[in-house]
């Protein structure tokens, strides 16, 4: 059996294997490496904070995801297909190290909140 999502620890082990996957798929990502030029020692803290938010109540993120996500779509496609990808490789990602509550908390939420900044993106159009 494999661990929930019980710490910071344990979404910073989540985070850094899923960026891992991302930077190597042809789909997502030249969008980071690319296109953004992610300064990954900036974008990986900011991103253990708003999952610890979310998983942990941790109240640690700061941040409009939304309004970064409509900016960069209006550089770089961000469509259906890649949001597909996105959610494709962080459940693949989920699925591989955790199960539990936390870990179905963490596959609901970023699955309604790519369908609400995929809506906010094509809206903005
Ligand atoms: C097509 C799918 C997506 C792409 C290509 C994408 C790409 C990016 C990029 C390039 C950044 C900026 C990093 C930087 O330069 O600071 C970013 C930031 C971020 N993304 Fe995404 N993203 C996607 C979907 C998502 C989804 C579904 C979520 C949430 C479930 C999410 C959450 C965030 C957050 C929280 C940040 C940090 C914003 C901040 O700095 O406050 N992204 N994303």
């Amino acid at each position: 059996m494999k661990p929930d999502i019980e710490s910071r620890d344990d979404v910073e082990t989540l985070v850094d294997t899923f960026y891992e996957k991302v930077k190597r798929n042809l789909t997502l990502g030249y969008i980071f490496t690319d296109v953004a030029k992610v300064d990954w020692p900036h974008h990986l803290p900011r991103m253990y904070s708003f999952w610890s938010s979310i998983l942990l109540g941790e109240q640690s993120y700061q941040g409009n995801p939304m309004i970064k996500h409509i900016e960069l779509s209006r550089i770089t496609p961000l469509t259906e297909a890649e949001f597909s990808e996105w959610l494709r490789l962080f459940h693949e990602t989920l699925d591989e190290l955790f199960e539990g509550e936390n870990a179905a908390e963490a596959r609901t939420r970023a699955e309604n909140i790519a369908r609400l900044m995929l809506f906010k993106i094509q809206s903005a159009r």
